[in-house]
């Protein structure tokens, strides 16, 4: 049995829903049941809560594989509680969600999926880490602004970086836990294009008809931004620590392997806006 971790999310949502179009039928943990009702009949729906460490090691009771994801301030806690539910559960592997440069711990993002990997590492289960950088759907946070202003506004200046298709992701995810030669890995994934976010603004403008402007707004402004709209302080300071990063060009890396790994090429920024163009009508 494969225990899927974030079903309701981007990431969670492409295992859970490549892995059922592969024939399997995982479990998936997840907090709201009728969120997940898309996967009823496909998947088995286990109600849990990563911050219950009874319902976690419910949900593994007679599983081998674990995709593990988390999101926010408590994911590195949450995932310590895991990863000491899945040793409890003899689970066999691994397959964590981490970030692109965890292994330098340079920044709070890095340092907070680091630690989650050394706590697998040392759990002696055999693990999988995929280290992805920005994903393209990240795009979507935008929908508000474009659709009201005509507008996006980040803090990135001309910083470039190469986004990434969840689904690709996913499909990584889904042949790390379900082919052999994949434990022990750390794969680094991106897009295969390096793009500022105005280049990737101006890709969206032009698959949605819409005519959009890139801002570059002051951290400062950005970080009004994300308090007011009620985003925890600690996030919100590890979100613009990773901005500025980006800004600086330090994000830029390309890697190849996605196409190795899967044999195809990345999907490309264009042809991830192509399919969901419709999304910024
Ligand atoms: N966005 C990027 O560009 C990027 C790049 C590299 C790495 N990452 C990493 O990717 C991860 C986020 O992945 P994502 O974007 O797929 O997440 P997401 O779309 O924000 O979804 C988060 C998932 O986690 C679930 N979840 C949250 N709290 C939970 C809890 N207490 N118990 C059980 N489930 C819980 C959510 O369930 P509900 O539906 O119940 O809320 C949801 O299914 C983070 O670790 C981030 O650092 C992101």
């Amino acid at each position: 049995m494969i225990l899927v971790t974030g079903a309701t999310g981007t990431i969670g949502g492409q295992v859970a829903t490549q892995l059922i179009a592969a024939g399997i039928k995982p479990r998936l943990l997840v907090r709201n049941p009728e969120k997940a009702k898309a996967f009823a009949g496909k998947a088995e729906l286990f109600k849990g809560d990563l911050a219950d460490p009874a319902s976690v090691a419910a949900a593994l009771v007679g599983v081998e594989k674990l995709f593990l994801v988390t999101a926010g301030t408590e994911g590195p806690a949450w995932e310590a509680a895991a990863v000491d539910a899945a040793k409890v559960a003899s689970v066999k592997q691994i397959v964590k969600l981490s970030v692109i440069g965890a292994e330098y711990e340079a920044i709070t993002f890095g340092k907070w999926h680091r630690a989650s990997e050394k706590k697998i590492e040392a759990s002696g289960i055999a693990w999988t880490f995929l280290r992805p950088g920005n994903f393209d759907s990240n795009a979507l946070w935008w929908i508000e602004t474009i659709k009201s202003q005509g507008a996006v506004y980040a803090p990135l200046g001309e910083g470039t970086y190469a986004p990434i298709d969840p689904a690709d992701i996913g499909a990584v995810a889904v042949a790390a836990l379900t082919k052999p030669g994949h434990a022990g890995k750390a794969y680094t994934l991106t897009g295969p294009r390096a793009l500022s976010t105005g280049e990737q603004v101006a890709i969206v403008a032009k698959a949605s008809g819409r005519t959009v402007n890139y801002v570059d707004v002051p951290p400062a402004a950005a970080q009004d931004g994300m308090l007011k709209a009620g985003m925890p302080a600690a996030y919100v300071t590890a979100l613009l620590e990773l901005y500025a990063f980006m800004k600086s060009g330090n994000a830029s890396l390309v890697t190849n392997t996605v196409a190795e790994l899967l044999g195809r090429p990345a999907v490309s920024f264009e042809e991830w806006a192509a399919k969901n163009a419709a999304a910024f009508k």
